[in-house]
């Protein structure tokens, strides 16, 4: 059983693999069936993810699972949100106008969330299932560790005192992440679609 992963972040398919791993599916990527990937057009995390497993699974007649997901900083008014992919051109670029937005402000008012929603869709497109998951923490003066991806160097996870997700290992991240969290609800159902081939 084929399961398409609407993504063509390589950070975020890589978490995507290791999360779901020991299930029977076998997770293609944009890439591998050549489709590219669909504008952000949607308001919320949950319209951009139903728009892109919709989309993804009628072009290319599999089973989708998609995943948007970005940092709310509560003292930008959670920007950069639905739009933490655009911020800037680069990961860097990124992290640096983040820095730059956030200068004078206290370590206690730099509170934030990582947010991820998933949705799966069937090959005829309509969505049929979403989940989301959250993880809180603020932002750091400056940014640590190499592993991960994304704003992962700048964010201190509430759960992990003293550390950015980028000093956690994948296991680590996984377990407390947003997209750990948001996939460890869709489980059961991604279970029931390689054991019968429908949910
Ligand atoms: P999108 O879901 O494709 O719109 O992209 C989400 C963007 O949010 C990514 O390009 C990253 O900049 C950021 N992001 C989402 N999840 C993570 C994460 O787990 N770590 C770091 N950055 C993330």
């Amino acid at each position: 059983m084929k399961l398409l992963v609407a993504t063509s972040n390589a950070g975020k398919l890589v978490e995507i693999r290791e999360i779901l791993a020991g299930i029977a599916l076998e997770l293609l990527s944009l890439r591998e069936v050549r489709l590219p990937a669909p504008d952000e057009t949607g308001a919320t995390f949950h319209d951009n993810a139903a728009q892109k497993s919709t989309i993804c699974a009628r072009q290319s007649g599999l089973w989708t699972l998609a995943d948007d997901s970005g940092l709310c900083v509560d003292a930008l008014c959670g920007a950069p949100g639905v739009h933490s992919a655009r911020y800037a051109p680069t990961d860097q670029e990124r992290r640096a106008r983040l820095l730059q937005a956030l200068r004078g402000i206290p370590e206690e008012k730099r509170t934030a969330y990582f947010f991820c929603a998933v949705a799966l869709s069937p090959p005829e497109g309509e969505r049929i299932l979403r989940a989301e998951g959250q993880v809180d923490g603020s932002i750091a003066l400056e940014e640590r560790g190499t592993n991960g991806f994304g704003y992962d160097p700048l964010f201190l996870p509430a759960e992990a005192p003293g550390k950015t997700l980028a000093e956690l290992d994948s296991t680590e991240k996984n377990r407390l992440s947003h997209r750990g969290r948001a996939l460890a609800r869709l489980r059961p159902v991604l279970e029931r679609l390689a054991r019968d081939g429908a949910v």
